[in-house]
Parts: C-alpha cells; sequence; structure tokens
C-alpha cells in the first residue's frame, strides 16, 4: 500500500513538458519493468483479506498513467503541428510583380476614349479576311499593287483569303450590318509583307474611323480629327491635311500634326518639318456606299485610319518600332503608371 502511495505521488509530480519527458514517463510507468507494473503481479501475493482493495487501486493507478501518458502524447503532437504551421503576420511580404498594360493597348484604348466622349462606339472584327472586305468592296482596281503577294499575306491554299493590310475591312463589315447614321472607330492589328526596321514592321495596329450620316462634309472631318489631336497631343497641338489618294476615299488627305517633340521648331524625329504624319482619310468614296448597299445619293461620310505605332513613338518619345513587339520587361515596366492612369 506505501509503495502504491509512492508510485501515485511520483505520477502526479511528473511533469510531462517535451518528447523526451514523455518517454521517461513511459519507461518509468508503463513498461513490463517498471514499479508500477511489477505491483500488478504482485497482487497474487497479496494477503486475500486485502487483495481486492489492493488489486484495485494499482489498476486504478495504472488506468491513471496510460490516460496521463495519451492525453500528454496528444498534447505535445499539436503543440508541434500548430508550431510547424506557424504564420508569422508581422513578417515583412515579398512585393508581388503585377504586369502593366503594352503601350500599343494604353494608346489604342485612349483613341477609342477620345472617340466615344463625342459619340463614336468602338466595334472589331476578323484578321483573317477576305479579298472582298479588304479591296474589292473598297474600290480597288483589280490590278492595285497592295493586292500583290509582295504588300499583302495570303493563305496558302486559298488566294482570297489574307491577312487585312488595314483595318478600312471595318467600314465594309460596319456597313454591310448597318444603315447611317453610322458612327464607329475600329481598332485593331494590321499585317504587310514589309522588311523589319526600326520605323517598320510586318505587324502594326491602326484604328479606323467612320462617319455616315447625311450631309456630313470635308470641314465636319476636318474639326473631329483636330479635336482628336488636341484631346491626344495637347491643346497646342495643330494639324495639317495633304493631298493624297486613297482608291476608298475621294477627296483623300494625309494629316500630319505639329511635332510634339520639339514643337514644331524642327527635330530629328519630324526631319526638321515640324510636322509628323499620323493618319490617312477622306470622304468615303460613293462606288463604296453603294457596295456596302448604302444610298450614296442620300448620304455622305468620312472615314480615317490612324497608325498606332507611329502615335505610341511620338507620344512616349521611343524611336524604334521594334522595341513594341519584343516584349523586353524593362522596356514594357516603363508604361506601367500610364496603363493606371
Ligand atoms: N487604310 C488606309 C491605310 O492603311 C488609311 C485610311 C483609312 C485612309 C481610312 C483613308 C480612310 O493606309
Amino acid at each position: 500500500m506505501n509503495k502504491i502511495d509512492k508510485i501515485k505521488a511520483e505520477l502526479e509530480a511528473f511533469a510531462i513538458q517535451n518528447a523526451d519527458n514523455l518517454e521517461q514517463f513511459r519507461l518509468k510507468f508503463l513498461t513490463k519493468k517498471s514499479e508500477l507494473q511489477e505491483l500488478l503481479s504482485e497482487i497474487k501475493n497479496v494477503a486475500p483479506e486485502e487483495r481486492k482493495d489492493f488489486g484495485q487501486r494499482v489498476n486504478e493507478l495504472k488506468q491513471k498513467a496510460q490516460q496521463l501518458f495519451e492525453e500528454s502524447r496528444a498534447k505535445l503532437e499539436f503543440q508541434t503541428s500548430k508550431s510547424e504551421n506557424l504564420l508569422d503576420v508581422t513578417r515583412p511580404s515579398t512585393a508581388i510583380n503585377l504586369g502593366s498594360m503594352h503601350p500599343i493597348s494604353i494608346m489604342m484604348n485612349e483613341v477609342c476614349d477620345i472617340f466615344e466622349k463625342i459619340g463614336f462606339s468602338t466595334v472589331s472584327g476578323p484578321d483573317v479576311e477576305d479579298d472582298w472586305h479588304v479591296f474589292t468592296a473598297l474600290n480597288f482596281p483589280e490590278e492595285h499593287p497592295a493586292r500583290d503577294m509582295q504588300d499583302t499575306f495570303f493563305v496558302e491554299l486559298h488566294p482570297d483569303i489574307l491577312l487585312r493590310t488595314h483595318t478600312s475591312s471595318l467600314q465594309v463589315r460596319t456597313m454591310e450590318k448597318q444603315q447611317p447614321p453610322i458612327r464607329v472607330i475600329c481598332p485593331g492589328r494590321v499585317f504587310r509583307n514589309e522588311a523589319i526596321t526600326s520605323r517598320a514592321h510586318c505587324i502594326f495596329h491602326q484604328v479606323e474611323g467612320l462617319y455616315i450620316a447625311e450631309n456630313v462634309s470635308f470641314a465636319d472631318m476636318k474639326q473631329t480629327l483636330l479635336y482628336f489631336a488636341k484631346q491626344m497631343f495637347g491643346s497646342e497641338t495643330k494639324i495639317r491635311l495633304r493631298p493624297s489618294y486613297f482608291p476608298f476615299t475621294e477627296p483623300s488627305a494625309e494629316m500630319d500634326i505639329s511635332c510634339n517633340i520639339c514643337g514644331g521648331a524642327g527635330c530629328a524625329l519630324c526631319k526638321h518639318t515640324g510636322w509628323v504624319e499620323i493618319l490617312g482619310c477622306g470622304m468615303v468614296d460613293p462606288n463604296v456606299l453603294e457596295s456596302c448597299g448604302i444610298d450614296s445619293k442620300k448620304y455622305t461620310g468620312y472615314a480615317f485610319g490612324l497608325g498606332i505605332e507611329r502615335m505610341t513613338m511620338l507620344k512616349y518619345k521611343t524611336n524604334d518600332i521594334r522595341l513594341y513587339f519584343e516584349n523586353d520587361v524593362r522596356f514594357l515596366q516603363q508604361f506601367k503608371a500610364a496603363g493606371e492612369r
């Protein structure tokens, strides 16, 4: 009985704080050779009148030891798993490197925003086109050089299918679907079989504009394009229209803006002229209106096509068009702020 009391006191005083303690506890109380287990085999030697009481107490003690062992083990396991998963909420975070909008996308969105403010809506269409939408409906004569393999990428197995060389195909697609009044702006990628240099690429981007209604005049077009130039390049910007030729507009013009790098004084970018060309435009040829099912006696309109790379180079003062296609992150990252505007 004294031995039971002694072991019980030891058991109660035993502190299990780590895995080592737990093992010591097991050795001391739960193995076959431990004092407690030995007491169990003593039961049969105890005098019969005390045996029942003795056996009960030893068994209780054994159960207690077992229970303490299990509880302590579970507690320790929980603690270690908790400390392994522990989150240090005060630890400084590593910065997440977010991408940015591509300068070409930024510029296309900006152009569309400016025209949307005066009632144009944005539409898009396929990069892979057919001859009708890129050339025939746009009044290109059969022998026009733009139809030549040297300028246009054709699909080898199907000479009627090609990569669009300009977004003017969207004029046709819009007029085929919709009667005037039409006011659309069409951003897109275009392809031409050209040698790649610092100023030219075989892939580039345009934004096409089309306005068809009754009594639309060349003066309306000029005023709209002046509004655009001032919104895009600042209120000091001047425009100049030079006579030009496109099969689908008559009369046709090319528009220059005063060089925003030298302010018109003359520099390398504007080749010392003070002016930089940014778009082609003109009054939609009646033949085109008729091809698309629009009454050319009732309606007139204008169209224009802006070169996005040229404008982006001007706006962000870069001198090599290839930078926009190489996608070097060191270059692209510089447009982060512009894209968050
Ligand atoms: N499509 C012409 C080009 O690619 C630009 C243009 C568009 C001219 C609309 C006049 C009217 O050069």
